[in-house]
């Protein structure tokens, strides 16, 4: 077929190929984005989900066990939230948020982290009136236009825990031994804590002024992005991963001297309860954390066999943002962890989670006559909290029983026109091949006896 675009007027042969290789470009982008999901994002599927749920089981295991609840917050939220909250000046909100209008021209952000969205709720429900502090934990997707690679997506989940209400230093120990205790449970043991105090901003503008005047004679050092920051917000220059910056970092004066006593006595209290509870970490003077609201308390939990993503888990203290969004000034604390970062850890350290469960029960129906009898059966036997399925596309026995053992079923139940005549069926144990006729109406209650009397039912 001739392309569209090629049809009519006299073209010179010159023009007339550039013209089909856009032709070619613009199909060729079409069938992409038909069959393709955008960049940074991907579908997950399984057995990779059952993976997913079980690390979903096991976190909201341990959110009950430290008297969490779970909250919900929209996907999208007012963008003045995250620039006021994370900070205008940050990565996040100047290079990374999917910003949009909508059709009654509010200006709308996808969520790129949750603490915002958090404490905006906080406020909205007025949590403050209950009881303090109020524990939450979350997992969903969050949203950043970062570039793409192993480990960091434009679409990625986070399951994050925020304390709001409580200043006490154990409540930071305790946030940090939540993490620690998932992971440990998870078998992961490789993992470094990383821990700071970035000080209140009292104690943190006179280190903003010192450290200025040193990277004033470093600039010509700095990558450019650091040579904005210098300006903006000098901080961050300390947790720049660039070669270069490092260096210049690694020299620069240490925050931790400039603390005013609260803070320090604050960030002595969070250690000596982590050294109590024999969580290991090390202080890390260059951990500031790449969002603006953080105050006192920050740490990371980091694996070193993720190469450049190697951050597992980021957070720390946030003394004053829900004054920032228009409360009462009230202590927070949280921390959020990348799901798929946490997979990948566990995929490096060769830790297999559960993954997809077999089918206890397939029951192979031959012929029109005994699907109604069969659909009849598996409801039972799904009744009994079996894990059940049969053919839907008329295959033969051969085909079915093929079908069985790929979806690794233990026992295949056979009906076909002559058993249900006599009212009887065919089981048979797939390990060993061993099978028995017995009657229709028993057919659940003997493999359930075969199954040690119960199905697990998940
Ligand atoms: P964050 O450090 O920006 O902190 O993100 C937390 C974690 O999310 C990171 O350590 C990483 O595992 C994961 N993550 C971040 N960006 C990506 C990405 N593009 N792809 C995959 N994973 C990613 C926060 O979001 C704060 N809200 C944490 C917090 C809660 N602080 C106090 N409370």
């Amino acid at each position: 077929m001739v392309p569209p675009a090629l049809l009519g007027g006299y073209l010179h042969p010159g023009h007339r190929r550039r013209r089909y290789r856009n032709y070619r470009q613009v199909v060729k982008e079409e069938v992409n984005v038909l069959t393709t999901a955008p960049r940074g994002t991907r579908d997950i599927l399984s057995p990779e989900v059952e993976k997913w749920q079980y690390l979903e089981d096991k976190i909201r295991q341990h959110c009950h066990r430290y008297a969490y609840s779970e909250i919900r917050t929209p996907i999208f939220e007012h963008t003045e939230l995250f620039q006021r909250s994370v900070g205008e000046t940050t990565d996040i909100v100047q290079k990374e948020m999917y910003t949009f209008q909508d059709r009654g021209d509010r200006l709308l952000t996808l969520r790129p982290e949750a603490t915002a969205s958090t404490v905006r709720a906080y406020l909205e429900n007025r949590l403050y009136a209950q009881p303090q502090p109020v524990k939450l934990y979350y997992i969903g997707p969050m949203f950043r236009y970062d570039r793409p690679q192993a480990g960091r997506y434009r679409q990625f989940y986070q399951f994050g825990i925020e304390v709001i209400g409580s200043q006490d230093p154990s409540v930071d120990a305790e946030v940090i031994l939540l993490a620690v205790h998932l992971f440990a449970d998870l078998g992961l043991r490789d993992l470094e804590v990383h821990l700071n105090s970035i000080g209140c901003p009292q104690c943190r503008s006179a280190y903003r002024q010192e450290l200025r005047a040193y990277l004033k004679g470093h600039l010509g050092k700095l990558c450019p992005d650091c040579r904005a920051r210098y300006e903006q917000n000098p901080l961050r220059v300390l947790d720049c991963k660039k070669e270069h910056c490092r260096q210049v970092a690694g020299q620069a004066p240490e925050l931790s001297s400039y603390l005013c006593q609260e803070c320090r006595e604050h960030f002595a209290a969070v250690q000596e309860y982590l050294e109590s509870l024999d969580v290991k970490y090390q202080l890390n003077p260059n951990l500031v954390r790449g969002l603006d609201y953080y105050t006192k308390t920050v740490f990371e939990i980091v694996s070193r066999e993720l190469g450049a993503q190697a951050a597992i888990c980021g957070g720390g203290r946030y003394d004053g943002l829900v004054e920032e969004c228009g409360g009462q000034p009230t202590p927070g604390i949280g921390f959020a962890l990348g799901i798929e970062r946490l997979l990948l850890a566990l995929d490096k350290g060769g830790i297999e989670l559960p993954g997809r469960e077999p089918l206890d029960v397939f029951l192979a129906a031959l012929g029109s006559k005994v699907q109604a009898p069969a659909l009849k059966l598996l409801y039972q036997m799904r009744q009994h909290k079996l894990r059940a399925d049969k053919d839907y596309l008329g295959r033969s026995l051969k085909a079915q029983m093929k079908y069985a053992d790929k979806k690794e079923a233990r026992y295949v139940v056979i009906l076909g026109e002559e058993e249900l005549e006599r009212r009887m069926v065919l089981i048979r144990e797939m390990a060993t091949g061993k099978q028995e006729e017995v009657p229709l109406e028993q057919a659940v209650e003997i493999i359930l006896e075969k199954m040690g009397g119960v199905a697990d039912g998940k």
